[in-house]
Formats: structure tokens, sequence, C-alpha cells
């Protein structure tokens, strides 16, 4: 049987890829799933909680029992995320938000004009949404919870994101191919503030889910 250890608890759980339109008929994306990020939303309301998913883009089954919040780009999932967090126990970020955005969204389809070049793509930065929880923590004694795909000097860089964002747990894997994304797997280590370095094997995503909230739980608040 499942430990209602989460019961009375409200979380916040981002899934998914935003994606960042460029006119009406093309975006720029990414490759994320939203398989980690529903697989903690099911494990986190199997223990008790009651779960806000802010879903990007996944086009995957709602869970049963889950407050689905739909968006699209990075600037919905960071309104949609925060206003969320404002009640919150804990909030863990594994949707993969694009860190860039066009500059400009054109009205109306852009075409191609014969002998003319492409005009180039101007990128304007997205808000860091993660490192803007983790530095203000709207709620206090909250649990802030990152993730990080990395190729190379993983830990090394997994130790400096978790200063960078100010979170308390980062979940960091290592990216390949076939690795992390869209695969119903997935192996990871967890950092935590405190030092704390926890190897979790290769396994289901539900596995790696449910070994974060067991993190998770011992730092909560107790009111
Ligand atoms: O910096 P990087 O994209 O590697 O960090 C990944 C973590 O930060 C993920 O938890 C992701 O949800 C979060 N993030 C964010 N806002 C961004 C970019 C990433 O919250 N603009």
């Amino acid at each position: 049987a499942v430990v209602p250890d989460l019961a009375g608890r409200h979380v916040v759980v981002s899934a998914g890829g935003t994606r960042e339109p460029l006119d009406p008929v093309r975006f720029l994306g990414n490759r994320s799933s939203g398989k980690q990020g529903y697989a903690l939303a099911r494990t986190a309301a199997a223990r008790g909680a009651r779960v806000t998913l802010v879903e990007a883009n996944t086009g995957l089954p709602d869970p049963a029992g889950v407050d689905i919040v739909r968006v699209g780009t990075a600037v919905q999932l960071r309104e949609a995320v925060l206003k969320a967090a404002a009640d919150a126990d804990a909030v863990v970020m594994a949707a993969a938000v694009a860190d860039f955005r066009p500059a400009e969204y054109a009205a109306g389809k852009i075409k191609k004009k014969d002998g003319e070049e492409p005009a180039p793509i101007v990128l304007v930065r997205n808000p860091d949404i993660l490192a803007e929880i983790g530095a203000e923590r709207p709620r206090p004694g909250q649990v802030i919870v990152g993730f990080a795909a990395e190729t190379d000097d993983v830990l090394a860089n997994g130790r400096a994101k978790l200063r960078r964002k100010g979170c308390d747990l980062l979940v960091v894997n290592e990216v390949g191919e076939r690795k992390t994304f869209g695969a119903d797997e997935n192996e990871a280590v967890i950092l935590g503030a405190d030092g704390g370095e926890t190897p979790v094997p290769h396994g289901p995503k539900e596995a790696l889910a449910d070994t974060i909230w067991d993190l998770v739980v011992p730092s909560l608040g107790s009111d």
C-alpha cells in the first residue's frame, strides 16, 4: 500500500515543453515528452497530495485526481506556476522551458519570396521561472525542485546549477541519444542543497518520481 505522506499538501508540477510561436503556424519547441512530470503528478496524487499539473504541449491523457492547467509558452507557464505556487508546499519544475523566444511574432504566416534570403530569427531571453521561485520562495518552508539535462561534466554542472537556481533539489539527467527524452525510463542523480547526492538507477520514470517525493517529504514545513 502507498503511504499517504503527502496528504494535506499542495504540490505543483510543471510538465512538457514550451512552444514559442514565430507565426500562426510555426514555433520553436523541444523534445520533452512530459512523461516524467506526469509520473510526478500521478505519484504525488497516489501519496495523498492535492496536485496542480501545469502542462505544456504533452498530448498525454489527463491523470485522474489532478488539477490540470494547460499552457503553451514559457511566459504562460510562468504565470500559471507562480499563481499555483502561492500556496504550494512543493514546486517541481519538470518542464523543459525554452530559454529563448522569437523577439517578434508575425501575425501572418512568414512567406518565402523569390530571390530573397530568409530573414534571420532574432531571439530574446525568457524568464527563468525556477530561478525566480528559488530566489523569492513564494511561501515559507516551500521545497523547490528543478531538473537539469546535461551532456558532460554532469555532476559539476549540476552542482553549479543547483546554486544558481537556488533550489533545494536538482534532478540531473545525462542526456544523449535515446536517453531521457520521450523514453518511459530514466536514470538520474538527485543533488541536494545540503550536499546530498542520491543516484537513481535506470528504471521507470514512476520510480524516479517516488524517490524525488521521498526526498521532498522530510523537508516539508510542519504547518
Ligand atoms: O537552465 P536549465 O534550462 O538547464 O534549467 C533547467 C531547470 O530550470 C528545469 O527545472 C526547468 O524547468 C527550469 N527552467 C525554468 N525557466 C527557464 C528555463 C529552465 O524554470 N526559462
